[in-house]
């Protein structure tokens, strides 16, 4: 996988520089061309005439070449690769990525790259354990950088303690199979179109105040920013978010306020959908009336709201679906969660449910990661370990386009 590869590696300063002589080797073995850029302080550490006599070329390190005035372009770099790699990547290195500090020839570049991007955390024990380091290396994973570390077996974003650089055959080995796997996925849903529901609703009982729950719309998100990774075409019909809305050529956003309006996009929407994954916490209910100015304290008209039941968006579309059509749905349960899971998804006419459990730790409204399973009209299940909320995405899109 790694043959032909354009590969920039980008070494900061810390004692395992000297591994990455051996990683660059590697690289070069398994057929790849290879870019070293290195920080001021990574040259404290290695020698670049080491590095590029590896590599067959000369090591950037400036934005310019001192004697010849020639301009390093970061965005150039940037396009040629196929992957960049951040080996070691130090606690310093690893916060400007995270926070956009381009001050150095890596990190411009690492702003400017379009191909995955692995990054190798090493430092000691404490740095690493520290809250700052550790919230960068949850940031960076959040805009879908590939954390390699050395505690392996457990999510990274877990991390305690163990601060070496992972081992130079690891790194490759996990590089070359991410680079596969993301290939391999590419394209999987080039020419379909996905219809996405994500977060929660507003249902308003007069103009300050509304009913509403704490859906931050991330599972939402990352499934859009998936399914339009590998190609789909997705609408994304979102509630009021509490997380940024993703930019992206193949994502449309329609943005509503309340269930009726979701509804409303959703059956608009739904007749040119392949797949539509509702992964929105819907209100169950609505004020009966809106009051169409404040209510006043004193007037006790808060006391007591009446409701009406909101439409079921997702069995509305399932009671209209064709047999080429899929829909996903999710389940929140606190109990007997396999039981109301099932039913859910009989009484909605689903083709499969993604469910959540409260009681996991880490699942479910407001966090970066979240444990599923999947259930299926066939009534088989599939379970996962806790993951990020993007590897999530990725699990379910897996799932649902086998
Ligand atoms: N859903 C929907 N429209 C609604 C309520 C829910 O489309 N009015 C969808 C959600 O997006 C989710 C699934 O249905 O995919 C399950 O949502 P949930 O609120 O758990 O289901 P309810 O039918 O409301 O069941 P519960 O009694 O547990 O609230």
């Amino acid at each position: 996988m790694l043959k032909g590869k354009h590969i920039i590696l980008g070494i900061s300063g810390g004692i395992a520089a000297y591994k990455s002589v051996y990683l660059l080797r590697l690289f070069i073995k398994a057929g790849a061309e290879v870019q070293v850029v290195i920080t001021p302080n990574g040259k404290e550490f290695i020698t670049p005439v080491t590095l590029s006599a590896l590599s067959g070329k000369p090591v950037i390190s400036e934005f310019f070449t001192a004697n010849s005035g020639e301009w390093h372009s970061h965005v150039d770099l940037g396009l040629w690769a196929d992957a960049m790699v951040i080996a070691p990547a130090t606690a310093s290195t690893i916060a400007k990525m995270a926070n956009g500090v381009a001050d150095n020839m890596l990190v411009t570049t690492y702003l400017s790259a379009k191909a995955p991007v692995f990054v190798c955390p090493a430092m000691d024990l404490d740095m690493m354990a520290h809250p700052s380091t550790q919230r960068n290396i949850s940031l960076l994973r959040s805009y879908g950088n590939h954390i390699i570390d050395a505690a392996t077996g457990e999510l990274a974003s877990h991390l305690t303690g163990k601060g070496r650089m992972q081992e130079p055959e690891e790194i490759l080995r996990q590089v070359d199979e991410t680079l596969e796997r993301l290939s391999a996925e590419t394209a999987s849903l080039t020419g379909k179109r996905v219809m996405i529901t994500a977060g929660p609703t507003h249902e308003p009982i007069d103009p300050v105040r509304f009913i509403g729950n704490s859906s931050s719309g991330k599972m939402g998100v990352a499934l859009a920013r998936e399914a339009a990774r590998r190609g789909a075409e997705v609408t994304l019909i979102a509630g009021p978010l509490s997380v940024p809305a993703p930019e992206h050529p193949h994502i449309k956003m329609l943005n509503v306020t309340t269930a009726r309006e979701m509804l409303d996009a959703c059956t608009h929407s739904f007749p040119e959908a392949d797949i539509a994954i509702m992964a929105a916490a819907v209100a169950d209910y609505a004020p009966a009336q809106v009051a169409d100015r404040k209510i006043k304290r004193e007037e006790n008209g808060i006391e007591r709201i009446e409701l009406v039941k909101n439409p079921d968006i997702a069995a509305t579309l399932c009671a209209g679906k064709r047999p080429d059509q899929k829909v996903v749905g999710f389940a929140l349960e606190t109990d007997h969660e396999h039981e109301h899971a099932v039913a859910k998804l009989r009484r909605k006419g689903l083709d499969a449910i993604v469910l959540n459990s409260l009681r996991d730790k880490g699942a479910g409204f407001g966090t970066d990661t979240n444990k599923i399973s999947m259930i299926f009209a066939d009534g088989s299940e599939q379970f996962f370990p806790l993951k990020s909320k993007e590897e999530v995405a990725a699990d379910i899109l897996d799932a649902i386009s086998k």
